[in-house]
């Protein structure tokens, strides 16, 4: 008698923990849908910049385009394995007028600035040079309205990595 007491209230106690479980995992799914659209209404910020580069000289974008009066945050990724002193990328932005190869070449020799000229009067904007699997983020109030040019100014980089950044 007494073991079928037990298995009895072993059997109650197994429900109770099942249905308990039950409820944990409908919260678990109801937070996680909530965060997810927290992040999509993030991702539709226009002045919320991605922009990636990678192992073949490339970013994924040739124009960014966001929103005048505005704060903008530039998110660079390097989704590539190679060293940044091989295939480093970073992420310039120019004032109007500058000319962007005579910039480039100019940037290029300046390896121990992270490719920034220093003292320069010539960008509005840039982050650090990464390597593969890394991150680097800028923020900075938009400027005024207008066609301006990007960059990454790695030794020879500007020749595929360039784009233009349309603020309206
Ligand atoms: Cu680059």
């Amino acid at each position: 008698m007494k073991l079928l007491k037990l298995t009895v209230s072993s059997t109650l106690l197994m429900c109770f923990l099942f249905a308990c479980g039950g409820k944990k995992e409908e919260k678990k799914e109801s937070f996680s849908y909530e965060k997810k659209e927290v992040k999509s209404e993030i991702a539709s910020n226009p002045n919320d910049v991605v922009i990636t580069s990678n192992d073949a000289m490339q970013y994924n974008k040739k124009e960014i385009r966001v929103k005048a009066g505005k704060k903008v945050k530039v998110t660079l990724r390097h989704i590539g394995k190679m060293d940044k002193n091989v295939m480093g990328h970073n992420f310039v932005l120019l004032k109007q007028g500058v000319d962007l190869m005579t910039f480039g070449n100019k940037a290029a020799t300046e390896k121990e600035n992270g490719y920034i000229p220093s003292g320069t009067d010539d960008v509005i904007a840039y982050t650090k040079i990464i390597g593969g699997g890394e991150t680097a983020i800028v923020e900075f109030d938009a400027p005024e309205k207008g066609t301006y040019d990007f960059l990454c100014s790695f030794p020879g980089h500007y020749a595929l990595m360039k784009g233009k950044f349309i603020v309206e």
